[in-house]
């Protein structure tokens, strides 16, 4: 099911719209000048995921290093804090999670591991969940919503 969710116009940088479509509810979020969207359903215990905030990926090789990287944003689930890509809905720890230990060769069920959150983060660990995506078209200045699939844009 394709859903126009708003005009570019009307749909300002910052700004999310949470949608129903069908029995599923949606968040539809504006970054800078990207869409996504992701399910209004955290894999974790079920909270309303997009009422989270969102926030850049920040990364540090040391004291006094901070980089913001405003294109990859992630959002965090107000229930329990557990961020997500907004992206790929690949998780990103649990509160409370001790460090992944590195090891050299490690055996994953595909499903566990989204490969493309891995190199979009290297510095992070990922989780053991991942939100459902869609994919977001912005058709005549109208910003689309594709149910029909998982989308990665
Ligand atoms: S329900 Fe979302 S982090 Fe726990």
């Amino acid at each position: 099911m394709r859903v126009a969710v708003a005009r570019v116009a009307d749909f300002q940088p910052g700004e999310r719209r949470i949608v129903r479509v069908g029995r599923r509810s949606i968040g539809v979020f504006r970054v800078g000048e990207k869409f996504y969207a992701i399910n209004n359903h955290c894999p974790h215990m079920s909270g309303p995921l997009c009422l989270g905030r969102t926030l850049p990926h920040l990364s540090s090789s040391g004291p006094g290093d901070t980089r913001l990287a405003e294109d990859d944003t992630l959002l965090a689930c107000p229930w329990h804090g557990w961020e997500y890509d907004l992206a790929t809905g690949q998780s990103f720890l649990g509160p409370g999670e001790k460090p992944a230990r590195a090891l050299d060769v490690s055996v994953q069920s595909g499903h566990t591991v989204n490969e493309d959150a891995v190199m979009r983060f290297p510095d992070r660990v990922p989780g053991p969940y991942v939100a459902e995506t869609f994919t977001v078209d912005v058709e005549d200045d109208y910003v689309i919503v594709d149910t029909r699939q998982g989308g990665t844009s």
